[in-house]
């Protein structure tokens, strides 16, 4: 199959590694040559890592092979099956790109964006309805299983049917979303989960370094394992009516971003990317993720291995 990934970013070369692993043959398409060669960089020494600790027991060259980049947009998908848009969250640079796929793509391209919040299909309702919608990657998308499919008023459903397979064919664990939502399903969840977080936090009723043990050490730990309509059912649902009506009215339901992530960002301390956020990173932040990243890919072994199905 030809999938195309446009943009050649943080999210692009993953997403296109996605696929060759899947046994694809991808082309990625970005209006810069120095992203595109950074990219590409990227995947070959992901899919180098990969291999080193068996989570492909594919060759790197032979799946590279498979591999081509393009400038030029008209050229990368007149044979696309798919594409994968994958540019900056700005409606005119995405309406260009939309408008050039339009007339350079087969009529029946599946094309889908990756957009984090934008209800794309809405704004651009003329853009080859039934065959343009969402699906959400995450990050790093080579590594986290879930991709999130969205749908909209005009999905044809066999469309998504065909990319929930082709994504379980490379090895994702795609869902699907009725209906275009704020957030979509992960950032709702995660996003209700930091608000709690920040809340407490701002309480003093724990330290940041508690709140995040609680996640690694408990949260996240059987959050592995088990979904949380099964550790509903685990607990006993009378257990949880209990304490859902002494919790429920006292958690926080603020709607405005709380001050410590304000004060944070007006005093330029961002995170991983500036250094310095609610913790402190060494100025190679390179060391950092490539860290997180060997957590990751351990995690995605036990994933393969065990909870997959
Ligand atoms: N960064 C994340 O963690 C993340 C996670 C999920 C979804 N997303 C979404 O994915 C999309 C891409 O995000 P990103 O973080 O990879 O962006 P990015 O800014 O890192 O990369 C975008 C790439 O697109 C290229 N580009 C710009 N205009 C283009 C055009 N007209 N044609 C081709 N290429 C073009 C840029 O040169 C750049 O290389 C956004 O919609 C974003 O909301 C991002």
């Amino acid at each position: 199959m030809n999938i195309v990934v446009i943009g050649s970013g943080v999210m692009g070369p993953g997403i296109a590694q996605v696929f060759l692993m899947g046994g694809h043959h991808v082309i990625m398409s970005d209006i810069k040559v120095e992203a595109l060669a950074e990219g590409t960089k990227e995947i070959r020494n992901s899919l180098t890592l990969m291999a080193s600790k068996g989570i492909t027991n594919q060759d790197v060259t032979t799946l590279m092979s498979n591999f081509q980049t393009m400038t030029s947009l008209e050229e990368a998908v007149k044979d696309a099956d798919l594409v994968i848009e994958a540019i900056p969250e700005v409606i005119n640079i995405k309406q260009k790109v939309y408008e050039d796929l339009d007339q350079f793509c087969p009529k029946d391209t599946v094309i889908v964006s990756n957009t984090s919040a934008l209800p794309l299909p809405e704004i651009f309702p003329h853009f080859r309805p039934g065959s343009f919608f969402v699906a959400h990657f995450m990050n790093p998308p080579q590594i986290i299983p879930l991709v999130e499919i969205v749908k909209n008023d005009k999905t044809n459903p066999e469309k998504v049917a065909w990319l929930r397979e082709v994504l379980e064919k490379c090895g994702k664990k795609p869902i699907v979303i009725n209906q275009f939502i704020k957030g979509f399903l992960i950032n709702r969840m995660q996003t209700a989960m930091a608000r709690e977080a920040l809340y407490l936090y701002e309480k003093g009723v724990v330290s940041l370094e508690d709140l995040d043990v609680a996640n690694t050490a408990c949260i996240g730990f059987k959050s592995a394992w088990q979904g949380t309509f099964e550790t509903m059912d685990y607990i006993g649902l009378d257990t949880c009516a209990f304490a859902y009506n002494i919790i429920f009215p006292d958690l926080c339901n603020d709607t405005t971003v709380p001050a410590t992530v304000t004060q944070k960002v007006k005093e330029g301390k961002l995170g991983l990317k500036s250094g310095e956020g609610f913790f402190t990173y060494p100025e190679d932040s390179n060391e950092v993720s490539m860290q997180r990243q060997a957590g990751l890919l351990e995690q995605l072994k036990l994933f393969n291995d065990y909870i997959k199905e």
